[in-house]
């Protein structure tokens, strides 16, 4: 068991409906100590990688980005969310459906933010059905950008998210896979990864 999932184990709480609750330490209160060490790890998974910019999305995504970049000493880059969109400038805007909250939204980068010069690492907590995630891969195809990996905290493996994005190719790294959980016995079993 790696850092981060011994630190669920004891923080994590499991709520009905398949959500893992981590707001103790990484969605509201943040413990950038763990952060380092996430940042440090997603240094050691992308090695070798030609990253220039760590692209992630507001709002939790953020915080952990930030730190990460310090490993990378490249800039951060969040695209932001938006219900409705007043084009100020060129902007690159891609589709996001949440099936959390039952909407679609916009997410957007300006355009001067993103370029085909750019190999981009993106960062974000949360993987699930991957909208988000797509969302992200638009915005960085938009700009013939490289995404050079995908980083995530943590993945519900049961969802169907991390499949479609490793069936498209792309290195993707969760740093804890949840295969499981169970809200009643509070139990959480992650995948074994090499
Ligand atoms: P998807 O992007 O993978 O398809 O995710 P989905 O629409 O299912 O999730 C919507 C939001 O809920 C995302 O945050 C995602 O990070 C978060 N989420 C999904 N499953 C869990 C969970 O089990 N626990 C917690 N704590 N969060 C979960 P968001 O609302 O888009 O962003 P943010 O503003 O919170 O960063
Ligand atoms: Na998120
Ligand atoms: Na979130």
């Amino acid at each position: 068991m790696n850092f981060l999932e011994e630190r669920i184990l004891k923080d994590g709480i499991v709520k009905e409906g398949n959500v893992l609750k981590v707001d103790s330490f990484l969605n509201h209160q943040m413990d950038i100590a763990l952060f380092d060490e996430i940042g440090k790890e997603f240094k050691r998974r992308f090695a070798g990688k030609n990253i220039n910019k760590i692209l992630t999305i507001e709002a939790s995504g953020i915080g952990i980005a930030c730190v990460a970049a310090q490993h990378f000493h490249v800039p951060v880059v969040f695209a932001k969310k938006a219900k409705s969109i007043n084009l100020e400038g060129e902007m690159y805007v891609a589709e996001v459906e949440s099936f959390t909250h039952k909407c679609k939204n916009q997410v957007i980068v300006a355009q001067k933010f993103l370029s085909a010069k750019d190999h981009v690492l993106i960062i974000d907590d949360f993987l699930a059905n991957g909208c988000a995630l797509q969302g992200l891969i638009q915005l960085v195809q938009s700009a013939e950008a490289a995404v050079e990996g995908i980083g995530i905290v943590i993945e519900k493996g049961f969802q169907s998210g991390g499949r479609m994005i490793r069936n498209l190719g792309y290195q993707l790294e969760s740093l804890a896979i949840v295969d499981s959980m169970d809200a009643e016995k509070g139990t959480i079993v992650f995948r074994e990864q090499g």
